[in-house]
């Protein structure tokens, strides 16, 4: 059986948790490789929805062994919320979610230090979660972070925290005038929740390898997407990870060449929530109706998400990057009552036809989206099971995007419920 990654391949909230949970009917292991409780992953199961921030979107399924995997950040409070509410719903977490001893956690200072960095910023804010991401990552990359299996050893906690308490105490105080942690209370809460995750911890890395020589059936789960990559994002406003293929193998120790397949999903138009550059986002007032239609609001804040076109330029870099085998294309049922629907092709920046996204920010907001023009199907899509029950002009625009992107569609959402989804076979 397959190793599949699942990928982003916009500003994130494509529909990952939506299609990760539906394939994971099928699947043995899901495995979450980067971000932590910045991402919102969204599953309706009966009418019922449920939000995932740590948690794999499959542990609504219970055969699926669910696991979180050294490239994700871990803040502790927030999972134990989140065990809690599943457990609540009705579903069986222990003995089935696991997590990697080499995970990295969000500790208290680095939420202060997210969101006081942000006010800092004024104008120039990122418009993160605020849920600390980049501050734990830079301790990651600092040497300076706390690792998973750093709570199983009580000296090695004490002084690892102490060392990182007094030196965030120093910006905490200095820079932003806030008051100091305690660096006991901090290690007391860390202990706390190393009596109740002990049984989780394992080798990630170790239980994948064995499960791919035994031939299991593994998906491996991103957040946020391509363009908030650190590396080939619209950098700086982008996430302190690697949403792509890259980060799936480095955030879990899986082997390039052990993953089969790598699956971007993308919507059918485009989102991004927080600042930054986003070439083909519609006016106010056309934003404000997809909102609703689509129902753009962030999973994780609540906050409105800006709303633009399909843009072939950023799906072609997720493309290149990811190596992806096959796009999801998702809420194409959003566009159902629009007259016309537009895909942009290219940038025109200057006297340069720009096809491949470019890497500056000044180029990325002035160059001006070249457009195709399609007519609307203005037909309800919601019930369609199969390519045959779509409209015609939605079968034109999918074809479209699959022609400009260079990628065969393999699945199509019409609606957030697992039924309301059109399985396309790859020739
Ligand atoms: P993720 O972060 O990529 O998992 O995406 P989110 O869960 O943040 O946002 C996607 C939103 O769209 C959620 O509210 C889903 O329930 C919803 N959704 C997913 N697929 C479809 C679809 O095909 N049509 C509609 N209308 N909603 C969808
Ligand atoms: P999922 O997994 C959409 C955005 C934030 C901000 C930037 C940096 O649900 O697709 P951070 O808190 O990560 O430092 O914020 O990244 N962002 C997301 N946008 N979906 C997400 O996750 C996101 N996670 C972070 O809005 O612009
Ligand atoms: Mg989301």
């Amino acid at each position: 059986m397959a190793t599949t990654a699942i990928i982003g391949a916009q500003w994130g909230d494509e529909g990952k948790g939506k299609i990760v949970d539906l394939l994971s009917e099928r699947a043995d292991i899901v495995a979450r490789y980067q971000g932590g409780p910045n991402a919102g992953h969204t599953v309706v199961v009966q009418n019922q929805e449920i939000v995932l921030h740590q948690i794999p979107s499959a542990i609504l399924w219970p055969h699926t062994t669910c696991l979180i995997g050294n490239g994700v950040v871990i803040d502790p409070q927030v999972l134990l919320e989140e065990v809690t509410l599943v457990e609540k719903r009705g579903y069986k977490v222990k003995g089935r979610l696991f997590i990697s001893d080499r995970a990295h956690l969000i500790l208290p200072y680095h939420r202060l230090l997210d969101t006081a960095g942000e006010q800092n910023q004024g104008d120039k804010k990122i418009g993160t979660t605020g849920r600390g991401i980049g501050p734990a990552y830079m301790d990651k990359v600092g040497r300076l972070g706390i690792r998973i299996c750093d709570l199983m050893d009580r000296e090695e906690l004490i002084e690892r925290i102490s060392a990182a308490v007094a030196t965030h105490n120093q910006a905490l105080v200095s820079i932003y005038h806030l008051n100091p942690l305690d660096a006991d209370q901090v290690i007391q809460s860390c202990l706390s929740f190393a009596e109740q995750i002990g049984p989780m911890i394992i080798d990630t890395s170790v239980a994948l390898y064995q499960a791919m020589n035994e031939g299991k059936s593994i998906l491996l789960e991103g957040a946020q997407g391509t363009m908030l990559d650190v590396d080939f994002g619209t950098y700086p406003f982008v996430t302190s990870s690697n949403p792509t293929a890259g980060g799936a193998c480095t955030g879990l120790g899986v082997a390039p060449n052990r993953i089969d397949e790598i699956v971007g999903v993308v919507k059918a138009y485009t989102t991004r929530v927080g600042m930054g550059p986003f070439p083909t986002e519609f006016d106010k007032e056309f934003s404000e109706k997809i909102r609703r239609i689509g129902s753009e609001f962030g999973a994780t804040t609540g906050r409105p998400r800006r709303c633009g076109w399909f843009d072939a330029v950023v799906v072609r870099l997720a493309v290149r990057i990811n190596g992806l085998t096959s796009l999801v294309i998702t809420k194409l049922d959003v566009l159902d009552s629009l007259e016309e629907i537009k895909i942009c092709t290219g940038y025109r920046y200057k006297e340069q036809l720009l096809e491949d996204y470019p890497p500056s920010l000044k180029v990325q907001i002035e160059a001006a989206p070249v457009y195709e023009s399609f007519p609307g199907w203005m037909t309800d899509s919601t019930s369609a099971t199969t390519w045959k029950e779509l409209p015609e002009k939605a079968q034109n625009y999918l074809n479209r995007i699959k022609d400009v992107t260079g990628v065969p569609i393999s699945m199509i959402s019409v609606g957030p419920d697992r039924t309301q989804t059109i399985m396309l076979p790859l020739k």
